[in-house]
């Protein structure tokens, strides 16, 4: 049997970490309820997105606002706070950036509902806050996908059957699941492929609310200043094109 490999006279260094940051919040029950009964109010008659067994999304359904809604300015306030601390602690002079939210949106997950692996390409840093969930990940956790799995070092060798590599090994993860709990935020790079597992939880709807922002440069370095080369300048500095002459 393979020894642990933090045993070993051999010293192995995690490298290139993926920064997911989390805090948990604490709405007052009030504000939790209001936001709970808006977000199962929104689908309508809708239960799905809207293949069956896809949840419910907001920005496939006209709803990717919610961030200038009333009831959720406690919430966009704590988003806010809470991306400035991310990119801080990833290295960040924040005041050579600026930040936007682009959307926010309620995600529905039903019993039986998932959401596909996907990304935010339009974006640059996610976050997500859950109104619900008992952090068993009964209800469907969030799960993140490495972007590859460099240690497998035979390119596939991690999703074959009967291993040679020993199933969920920390330095062969293929993903981390985060079971959400009700007032945990988590942020991550807008890049991540991620996913929502299977909701088997019989007797509550998962509800959490997504946001993709957006990192510009700040609005001060006009176009008569010097830019960082892959930063797009502050969209105040942005020229339309004119429509196409008929
Ligand atoms: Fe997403």
């Amino acid at each position: 049997m393979a020894r642990r490999w933090a045993e070993l006279t051999l010293q192995i260094q995690p490298l290139f970490p993926l920064a997911l940051g989390r805090v948990q919040l604490g709405p007052d029950p009030l504000k939790t309820a209001v936001m709970m009964q808006e977000v199962l109010a929104l689908p309508g008659g809708a239960s799905s997105n809207p293949d069956p067994g896809c949840a419910w999304t907001g920005d496939l359904n006209g709803v990717w606002q919610v961030h200038r809604q009333a009831s959720f300015q406690w919430l966009r306030r704590q988003v806010e706070a809470q991306a400035w601390d991310y990119l801080e602690a990833l290295g960040f002079e924040l005041n050579q950036v600026d930040l936007f939210i682009q959307r926010a949106w309620p995600v529905v997950s039903g019993l039986g509902m998932v959401v596909g692996r996907h990304h935010h390409p339009n974006a640059h840093l996610s976050a997500v806050f859950y109104l619900n969930g008992d952090g068993t990940g009964r209800g469907g956790c969030l799960r993140l996908f490495a972007t590859r799995q460099v240690n497998e070092l035979v390119p596939g060798l991690g999703v074959g059957h009967g291993g040679p590599i020993a199933p969920e090994h920390p330095l062969n993860l293929p993903w981390l699941d985060v079971p959400p709990e009700a007032g945990l935020l988590v942020l991550f790079p807008a890049c991540t492929d991620h996913a929502v597992t299977e909701n088997q939880d019989g007797e509550n709807v998962r509800l959490s609310i997504s946001f993709d922002l957006y990192l510009s440069a700040c609005r001060s370095r006009g176009p008569d200043g010097s830019l960082a080369e892959y930063l797009a300048p502050h969209p105040d500095h942005w020229t339309p094109v004119s429509p196409r002459p008929s």
